[in-house]
């Protein structure tokens, strides 16, 4: 076992916080078990209380450790995509302490697709809870190293399994209620989940059974965005510009899994470079499109101090 793995595992146990690689996002662990380190996460994020947290498990048995009632479309989905950038959120089991939960009767799962995180969790054996490893408000970290620039002394040990593959948070399905329905898109879509289930999905609407954390506004750069049609962009530029503000393009991509993959690493750059304004053209059509789309969207929502951020 390497000597990183060892030490994750000591700190997770004494109900420490480690920075874990995952195929999405880095995320911010500790013993999803143990409230006293699950409060931890909330500190160093700066993060209100209550928020509901993902509880990375290793593989699709330990379901029924942290689920009840679990729905046949849940062993399919986990079959198909896991281990995957897909989350699911079921009824909470009896051993699953509301603080991971913030409260609610449901619980979110999933089995991450990175080697390190996997292999951590076999070791490990329990659920680790970990939202993303960013500071309350700024962008996912999708290297180690921004993992450190955002949160440093206060994570134990940070894992590095070198940048992301996905680089955008996993897809969330509700399978708590009647129909399945989609929270927040990611990189496995709508309809691979439709496909997989053969059944109709809902995607995400404002009246949903509110992921709290996933309201307009987190995912947001320090520049201001603004999200336009190509055909505009060239004119709004010069128009900025003349007005003496310090304007950046943000590159778009024909290949949307790179864009995706680039995308919080471009705003990092971009802010690093002090732009007053970031101009974007959101990718258009289904799929990974729309998880694109959703994270600019969020990005360049209206910035109100109230609203939550993950
Ligand atoms: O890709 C990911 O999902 C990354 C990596 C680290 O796994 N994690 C991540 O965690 O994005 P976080 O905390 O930044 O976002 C988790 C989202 C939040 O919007 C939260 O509201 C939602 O999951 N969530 C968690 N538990 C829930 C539940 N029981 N019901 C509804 N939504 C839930
Ligand atoms: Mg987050």
């Amino acid at each position: 076992m390497p000597e990183t793995i060892q030490k994750a595992l000591v700190i997770l146990r004494a109900g420490g916080l480690i920075g874990l690689p995952t195929e999405t996002v880095y995320g911010l662990g500790a013993d999803a078990s143990n409230p006293l380190a699950v409060a931890k996460i909330f500190t160093a994020k700066g993060r209100p209380a209550g928020h509901p947290l993902i509880v990375h498990i290793a593989d699709a048995q330990a379901i029924a450790v942290w689920a009840r009632e679990v729905p046949e479309t849940a062993w399919t989905l986990a079959r198909r995509f896991w281990p995957g950038p897909l989350t699911l959120v079921l009824k909470r089991g009896a051993k699953t302490p509301l603080e991971v939960t913030g409260g609610l009767d449901t619980v979110a799962l999933r089995v991450p697709r990175h080697p390190l995180a996997l292999q951590l969790l076999k070791e490990f054996g329990g659920g680790i809870a970990a939202p993303s490893a960013n500071k309350f408000g700024s962008v996912s970290p999708t290297t180690a190293e921004h993992v450190r620039q955002d949160l440093g002394a206060t994570v134990d040990l940070v894992l590095d399994g070198g940048p992301c593959e996905v680089g955008l948070e996993s897809t969330i399905v509700d399978l708590s209620q009647a129909t399945p329905q989609i929270l927040r898109h990611g990189a496995v879509t709508l309809e691979q989940i439709e496909a997989a289930l053969d059944q109709v999905v809902l995607g995400p609407s404002q009246n949903q059974t509110q992921a709290p954390g996933s309201h307009a506004l987190h995912y947001a750069p320090k520049a201001r965005l603004e999200l336009l049609e190509p055909s505009q962009i060239q004119a709004r530029a010069q128009d900025l510009k003349s007005q003496g503000q310090k304007v950046a393009l943000l590159a778009a991509a024909a290949d949307l899994e790179v864009m995706a993959r680039e995308l919080y690493q471009q705003m990092r750059n971009l802010d690093e470079q002090n732009f007053d304004v970031i101009l974007a053209s959101p990718p258009q059509g289904s799929g990974l499109a729309a998880a694109i789309r959703d994270r600019l969207s969020r990005a360049a929502g209206p910035r109100h101090p109230q609203q939550e951020q993950a």
